[in-house]
């Protein structure tokens, strides 16, 4: 790719999220989506038509092969997105993978091992990290203006419809709230602490199907710092993220979609942050996947691959504990 290109995407997966990534990627100047692939021809075509995309394809192989795809966008179920983001790394293709990168630590690996095998491009879809609020917290926290951080706390937690056969409580397909939303509250946590904890506690209520319904994770740093996290796919959490500093704390509403953060100081000073643009958040990731592939980067500095790495390992360990495990790894 070269500097002044267009960085062309392929979407691979027609479902919920690759249609809104679809629709935000219009908010990025200088990239567009030039192919959609599906497992259906008729459910990329339809997606294609929605979404103004020239070329759909009736599978994930032919839409990998196409030459004039830059970097494909995988949005494919949890448990599939190993198998596919290999399938691109193989035809020579830079990834951008949905949340959770894959169902385990072993996966992550053997995905970041050919990544840079092939010196191609591999970045974890977590958005979160891209917005402008997000960045807007890491700055006050680099700056100590709230000290040094001591604790935080974060849930994201929703009612879904009980649909034991859907992907949120479906043994087979990764369901459970740790891997569709507990990852956001864990990889924050990464963040802010730049590390993963030395010791985790963690509680879940195992449904009816054998999947995590709601959980809670508490982590430990040294220096007895705290991190307090809560996900949930059948319980409606207050969805938030306070961090504590010795000087003061930030409060995040929707942390993980975040638009705005406020600041308070133990002086007295209060500042708030909102972003009131037209994005809805995914256009950050891909322009910042857009500049990495510009400038020959095959990670990126706020999502490095050993991180995400290290992140699979600490939902592995969450896992361990409640003695989950899926069908398909056993
Ligand atoms: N970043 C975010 O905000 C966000 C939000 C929601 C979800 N996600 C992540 O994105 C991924 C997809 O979630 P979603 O909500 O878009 O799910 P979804 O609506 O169920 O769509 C999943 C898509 O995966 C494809 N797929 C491939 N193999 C499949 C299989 N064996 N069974 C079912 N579908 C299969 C299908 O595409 P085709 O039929 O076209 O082949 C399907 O449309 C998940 O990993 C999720 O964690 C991220």
């Amino acid at each position: 790719v070269k500097r002044s290109d267009k960085i062309r995407w392929g979407i691979l997966a027609t479902g919920g999220i690759a249609g809104k990534f679809a629709e935000d990627l219009r908010h990025v100047p200088d990239a567009e989506a030039v192919a959609v692939g599906s497992r259906t021809r008729e459910s990329a075509e339809a997606f294609a038509g929605r979404h103004g995309i020239p070329r759909a394809y009736g599978s994930y192989e032919e839409l990998v092969r196409d030459p004039d795809v830059d970097i494909v966008y995988v949005a494919s179920i949890h448990p599939a997105h190993a198998e596919h983001v290999l399938l691109c790394l193989e035809a020579g293709k830079a990834v951008l993978n949905e949340k959770p990168f894959t169902v385990n630590a072993g996966e992550a690996e053997r995905l970041i091992r050919t990544a840079r095998g092939r010196g191609l491009f591999l970045m974890e879809a977590m958005w979160t990290r891209y917005l402008p609020a997000i960045r807007k917290v890491r700055e006050w926290i680099a700056d100590g203006r709230i000290g040094e951080v001591r604790s935080m706390n974060a849930a994201f937690g929703f009612c879904a419809p009980h649909d034991p056969d859907g992907r949120l409580l479906n043994p087979h397909k990764a369901g459970g709230a740790l891997l569709d939303v507990g990852i956001y509250p864990v990889s924050f946590a990464s963040m802010v602490f730049g590390r993963q904890p030395e010791r985790i506690a963690a509680r879940a209520r195992i449904g009816e199907t054998g999947v995590d319904e709601h959980n809670a994770m508490l982590f430990s740093y040294p220096g007895g710092r705290t991190a307090t996290l809560q996900s949930a796919v059948r319980l409606q959490l207050d969805n938030h993220c306070d961090i504590y500093g010795t000087k003061g704390k930030i409060h995040i509403p929707q942390f993980w979609m975040a638009r705005e953060a406020v600041l308070e100081t133990s002086s007295g000073e209060t500042e708030r942050f909102a972003y009131d643009g037209p994005r809805t958040g995914y256009a950050f990731e891909a322009e910042e996947a857009g500049r990495c592939l510009r400038e020959g980067l095959t990670e990126s500095p706020d999502m490095p691959l050993d991180e995400t790495l290290a992140i699979m390992r600490t939902m592995d360990e969450i896992r361990r504990q409640w003695g989950l495990v899926y069908p398909f790894e056993r």
